[in-house]
């Protein structure tokens, strides 16, 4: 393994021999013309037609590269094909089937057909195209195919439930969902079309084309990708895009009951996607980068997707459980691969952590060069383990803050230029103006708590709306400062302009790095005949992060083990299995201003047994000792 890092103090630094191959050696780049850095990396990708005006800002709007013609697909494969390369190498769950390695040559052909058939069923530039598929190479391919004929892709968590489906195929009004009759995940069959039929039940979706990953039957209504498929040319034209037309859309939860479409463009977006996949994780022509993200997650889309192929790598994608057939397949899949990047979440780190380093003892790790980590704040317990264990005290771990609405990485260290801090993300990315504000909006001293923002110029890979929702766009990002992004999260800086993030200020919590609403979970409690209301709070879990509890005031009967079963029950069914309340604690009343707002702080704050103090703004004081006990 290479040595890349050296110690100072409590901080690592680039070695020389990171240095040396390091795109980004020292930190000229971070004062550079903000506009200029990003213009002269958009110039890295192939444009139909160059942009006129590199960016315009009417606030809340801005955009990037006006006037630009260009087509993500066309990026992301056709330029690559001469390289004779693969683009995908595909690790199956299960031992006995060989992993399958899809060349940039073999993926333009699989694209065109697949972007061909869609024409055949008459989506058109700007229609929404639900994809509702797990880690197989065709989730790749379809996200290509309607990149390449302007088709809005909008992907769904395989793992989210029917209603969760559902909901998201009515917002985006879309006709057509791509999908698989199942997949593999610790080592059983997961079924998926009898949740499709009833996500689709009532919707104006009629067309599902189903990709046979199970040798089981695909229904005579719908339509069976592997036939189909084979009657198409493997060659389709690239539509010509405006940068600003959108790429996709990609559902998340916020502080409302209902989640949001954020819209990411074409050329602003793949700006940004390729630029960090480049500078982060210094990705060099034959480097092989493994994300384990699932592409239902934004992480997933920009660097299990767009990023590493509109830079001609090789990605690695896996179907299954990190923990299957144990906990040594990963470490194996990095030995037999040659992996030289890795990129994962601090809920994975914790999990190995958990379950002892005896597996990653057995694996030469030597190939890797670079490890990444994103989703939440990393504990330095689990800082310390990833770089010891994983990093042999020789990687740097690049500790990349971002989300869904910003569309690809802004806060990190560089690899040739640090320092790497455990539990410090790192500064803002080139090009990127990130501060920490206090409730006026005016920046805190250093070391004080605020709130993170964006300053102008807004990055290229930022949203640039909420899908069929221009309120809840300006509400939700562009209300509580007017001239900053507010990204709802809470951090510090120390005195070098590193940030430490210390999570949302929200009511949105991280379960196992993926965002879930507590309004979401508590619509779901809500409509359940036998409740009158209902509160969710987060709990630390030492895997998860955190985990939902829920506390429950009933309309009628009593309460009971079995009521508490349908209740988390009805959550997993409106969001999926990673919405399992941890407990149900039925109350009399939940705690209220007079404005009838429920105070979760103070939910939260008996739950990890502090005082409450000042309960004078609440209507009903009472409750907050009635619950005490209860809890007691
Ligand atoms: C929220 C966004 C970005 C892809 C995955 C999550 C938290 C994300 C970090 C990090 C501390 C982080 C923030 C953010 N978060 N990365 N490196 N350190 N917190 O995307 O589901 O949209 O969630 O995840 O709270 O707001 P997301």
């Amino acid at each position: 393994m290479k040595n890349f890092v050296t110690k100072k103090g409590n901080k690592y630094w680039p070695s020389q021999e990171m240095k040396s191959i390091a795109w980004i050696k020292d930190d000229k780049i971070y004062k550079k013309d903000k506009i200029k850095f990003w213009e002269e990396q958009a110039k890295n990708l192939q444009w139909i037609k160059p942009w006129k005006t590199a960016y315009e800002e009417k606030l809340p709007y801005f955009k990037w590269f006006k006037e630009g013609k260009i087509n993500a697909s066309v990026n992301c494969i056709d330029r690559h094909v001469n390289k004779n390369k693969t683009a995908i190498v595909w690790i199956p769950e299960p031992h006995n089937q060989k992993k399958v390695e899809i060349s940039y040559k073999e993926l333009q052909e699989e694209v065109s057909r697949f972007a061909n058939l869609l024409k055949k069923l008459k989506v058109k530039k700007g229609d929404v195209v639900t994809i509702y598929l797990p880690m197989i190479p065709e989730v790749i391919f379809a996200m290509l195919a309607c990149a390449r004929i302007g088709a809005i892709h909008s992907i769904v968590f395989s793992a989210f439930s029917e209603e969760a489906l559902k909901s998201r195929i009515i917002d985006g009004k879309s006709k057509v969902l791509i999908t698989a009759n199942g997949h593999y995940r610790k080592g059983e069959e997961v079924y998926l079309l009898d949740k499709v039929k009833i996500a689709i039940e009532g919707t104006k979706l009629k067309k599902v084309i189903v990709i046979p990953r199970l040798a089981k039957r695909i229904p005579s209504d719908f339509i069976n990708y592997k036939k189909e498929i084979r009657k198409e040319s493997s060659e389709c034209k690239p539509e010509v895009m405006n940068s600003e037309d959108p790429l996709f859309i990609l559902y998340t939860s916020g502080t409302t009951g209902k989640p949001k479409g954020i819209i990411h463009d074409t050329g602003g977006y793949l700006t940004q996607a390729y630029t960090t996949s480049k500078f982060n994780f210094n990705l060099h022509e034959n480097d092989l980068m493994w994300c384990t993200a699932d592409v239902g997650w934004i992480t997933g889309h920009t660097y299990s997707c767009y990023g590493p192929l509109s830079l001609g790598n090789t990605l690695l994608i896996y179907e299954g459980s990190p923990d299957y057939p144990n906990f040594g397949r990963w470490w194996e899949i990095i030995q037999d691969n040659k992996v030289n990047v890795f990129y994962t979440a601090p809920t994975a780190i914790r999990l190995f952590m958990k379950y002892g380093d005896k597996y990653v003892k057995k694996y030469n790790l030597d190939s890797l060069e670079i490890l990444g980590t994103v989703g939440e704040p990393i504990d330095e317990d689990a800082w310390n383990w990833y770089f010891k264990n994983i990093g042999k005290s020789k990687l740097p771990i690049i500790d990349t803050w971002w989300q869904t609405e910003t569309g690809a990485n802004v806060i990190n260290a560089l690899p040739g230029v640090g320092p790497f801090i455990p539990s410090y993300a790192g500064k803002a990315f080139p090009g990127i103006n990130m501060a920490i504000v206090n409730d006026k909006g005016n920046k805190v001293k250093t070391g004080k708590t605020g709130h993170l923002v964006q300053l102008s110029p807004f990055a290229p890979g930022m949203l640039r709306g909420v899908f069929r929702n221009e309120k809840r766009y300006k509400e939700t990002y562009w209300s509580k400062f007017k001239d900053k992004y507010d990204t709802s999260d809470g951090a510090f800086m120390d005195k070098d302009g590193n940030i430490r993030l210390v999570g949302r200020v929200d009511d949105v919590i991280k379960v196992a790095g993926h965002r879930l609403s507590t309004a979401e979970m508590e619509n779901a409690l809500d409509d359940d005949e036998y409740v009158n209301e209902a509160a969710v709070v987060p709990v630390p879990d030492k895997i998860r992060g955190e985990v939902p509890v829920a506390f429950v005031v009933l309309e009628k009967g009593k309460p009971s083990d079995e009521l508490k079963k349908n209740l988390i029950q009805d959550v997993r069914k409106r969001i999926g299995p990673i919405a399992t309340l941890k407990e149900i604690y039925f109350v009399e009343d939940l705690p209220k201003t007079r404005s009838g707002k429920i105070m979760r702080r103070i939910l939260k704050g008996l739950l990890s047994g502090k005082e409450i103090k000042n309960v004078s703004t609440l209507v009903n004081p009472d409750s907050v000792k009635k619950i005490k006990e209860n809890l007691a």
